[in-house]
């Protein structure tokens, strides 16, 4: 994303009711700039310049500082991601407890290094910071669902259940 793109196009939120609603949770515009993000993303998959670009307007703040935002916080992408982020902590607890395995596994399985997609936009896979499940390591975020502690044999059953 180039400093010029960020200057261009607009996005539309679907749901005005939502913005406005966040608006009126925050005294200072500025910080309505997280749960803007999220809403965007939420509609629509991940951050695009548009959105950047709409969302310094909205809360009046440059849009670098914006993409700072975006560039620093992992649960903002800044591409398409797949169907099903598969989301494997590798901090310290979960390091000890078979993380890299889980990582190298999904890798051979998919072909997927982290940060990519499989090629039929089913799963992405990413390496997270500490989950705050550290005493049922190895933890892997499935979308919105934790599973803990499990083998590379429960791993597999998992994700070959996923449809
Ligand atoms: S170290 Fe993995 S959840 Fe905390």
């Amino acid at each position: 994303m180039s400093n010029k793109d960020i200057h261009e196009d607009s996005f539309q939120y679907t749901d005005s009711d939502k913005v406005e609603k966040i608006f009126s949770q925050y005294p200072d515009k500025r910080s309505a700039t997280l749960p803007l993000l999220h809403l965007a993303q939420t509609q629509g998959g991940y951050i695009t310049s548009a959105i950047i670009n709409t969302v310094a307007k909205l809360t009046e703040i440059h849009p670098a500082e914006v993409m700072d935002c975006v560039s620093f916080y992992t649960m903002f992408y800044s591409r398409q991601q797949g169907t099903y982020k598969l989301q494997v902590c590798q901090t310290l607890s979960c390091s000890l407890n078979g993380a890299d395995d889980i990582v190298d596994h999904i890798t051979q399985k998919y072909g997927t290094q982290p940060g990519e997609t499989t090629s039929d936009g089913k799963f992405t896979l990413l390496k997270v910071e500490c989950l705050g499940s550290c005493g049922t390591a190895p933890v892997i975020q499935i979308n919105d669902d934790y599973h803990e502690g499990l083998s590379i044999k429960e791993l597999d059953i998992l994700l070959d259940s996923i449809p």
